[in-house]
């Protein structure tokens, strides 16, 4: 047996995303992790390449993942229960710091319960399987993340069971809630909190507002779920993310430990009975094994640390960061999407000066992501900047005098 044939038909297939511009550049690997020195922020070597970068593409916001209280508490936790679980959960996988970080994700969203997952992505799709029949009737924003868009996917619904409104758009949400047809028992309302491309975030409480008016049509109601996985941690006056933005709480919460909590794993946070019909129904967690240990006890740490006086200071200097890099950019005259996150976009919109442009960044050691078409529409080519608590004065100031220098 080989795999000849097949290899030649994968090879055409990848031509043809190649040609299409959809896909993906080679991966560069991160080979040394330098931490801060002087006025400057820690900065990584790259294999291959003698320069230092700064990494303004991390999604960990708080700048946590090389926090050495984090790194002690995972390390104290390999050496006490090892590096593995041995079995998924339902087969005593499931050890002390499962149940601990459990709790204490569910008692720093203010729900009564939780469960954790290896990622924010399968914690989506995991939610999908647990509440879907076929008269549950979802509904998203169009700008939702793929891991949300592929939980619809897999949810079992007739295609009819689904409606997509306008970014954003409240007017199109009641439309697609008005679509709802009449053997429908139960409606879900599923969107990011923050919308990682562009750093705007869902108003949840104008969200749960029109849910609400809806809610008595339905046997089991219009549920509301969030997937906050890039504003949990990064905003909000307590590090709730788009929760404390909005001063709303939706139904059910979903997020990650992959991005400003810097560690990895996901969760979904919610009534006891969701939670428990999670544990029971959603494959993604049944049959897979849990986060490791480590990932466990970092997680928590991550939370407490957010959770405290550390925590508020971490996003206040992230705070002041993001506005220092908002308003060098308005000095610049340069174009961005207005919002309190510090994902940052710069509003490039034309395809080859946002290739040229980011590598003249990467020149410079600086590793941004561009984004063009297909993945943006024609004319919103964008360059994401992300900002963390890492990041010093310095370091933006570095990187907003080599924009001047490009224009
Ligand atoms: C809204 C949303 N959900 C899920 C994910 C994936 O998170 P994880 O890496 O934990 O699967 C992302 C990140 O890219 C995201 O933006």
């Amino acid at each position: 047996m080989s795999t000849n044939k097949l290899d030649i038909s994968l090879a055409r297939e990848l031509d043809v995303l190649k040609k299409e511009g959809r896909a993906k550049s080679p991966e560069r690997i991160i080979e040394q992790y330098i931490p801060p020195k002087g006025k400057f922020g820690p900065r990584y070597k790259l294999a291959g390449n003698d320069n230092e970068f700064i990494r303004l593409n991390s999604n960990s916001y708080l700048s946590l993942s090389n926090n050495p209280e984090l790194v002690a508490a995972a390390d104290k936790a390999s050496r006490t229960f090892g590096v593995g679980p041995g079995a998924v959960r339902f087969i005593d996988g499931t050890f002390i710091l499962h149940d601990q970080l459990e709790k204490r994700v569910a008692r720093f969203v203010g729900k009564a319960s939780a469960k954790i997952f290896n990622s924010a992505y399968t914690s989506n799709c995991g939610l999908a399987l647990s509440l879907s029949n076929n008269k549950t009737h979802w509904i998203g924003d169009r700008l939702n993340h793929n891991s949300i868009i592929r939980a619809m996917r897999i949810s079992n619904i007739p295609s009819k069971n689904k409606g997509i409104f306008k970014h954003n758009d409240m007017g199109d949400l009641k439309r697609c809630l008005d679509e709802a047809g009449p053997d429908i028992e139960r409606v879900i309302v599923i969107f990011d909190g923050i919308f990682s491309m562009r750093g705007d975030y869902a108003p949840i409480n104008e969200i749960n507002k029109i849910c609400r008016e809806y809610d008595s049509k339905f046997k089991d109601g219009v549920i509301t779920v969030v997937d906050d996985s890039h504003g949990m941690g990064a905003y909000g006056d307590t590090g709730r993310g788009t929760l404390d933005f909005c001063n709303a709480s939706p139904d059910i919460i979903i997020g990650t430990f992959g991005k400003a909590f810097g560690v990895n794993g996901g969760f979904i946070a919610a009534s006891r009975n969701i939670i428990e019909s999670v544990r029971q129904k959603a494959d993604t967690y049944i049959y897979t094994n849990p986060l490791s240990v480590a990932d466990c006890a970092a997680a928590i740490k991550a939370i407490d640390i957010c959770d405290s006086d550390e925590g508020l200071l971490l996003l206040k200097a992230l705070k002041e960061r993001t506005v220092q890099f908002r308003e060098g950019l308005e000095k610049l005259g340069l174009e961005s999407i207005p919002g309190p996150h510090p994902v940052v976009p710069l509003m490039v919109r034309d395809t080859k000066k946002t290739h040229v442009l980011v590598k003249y960044l990467f020149d410079h050691g600086v590793l941004v992501v561009g984004l063009t078409f297909p993945v943006v529409p024609k004319g919103d080519e964008t360059i994401r900047f992300q900002i963390n608590a890492g990041h010093t004065s310095a370091d933006i100031e570095y990187v907003i005098e080599l924009l001047n220098n490009f224009q």
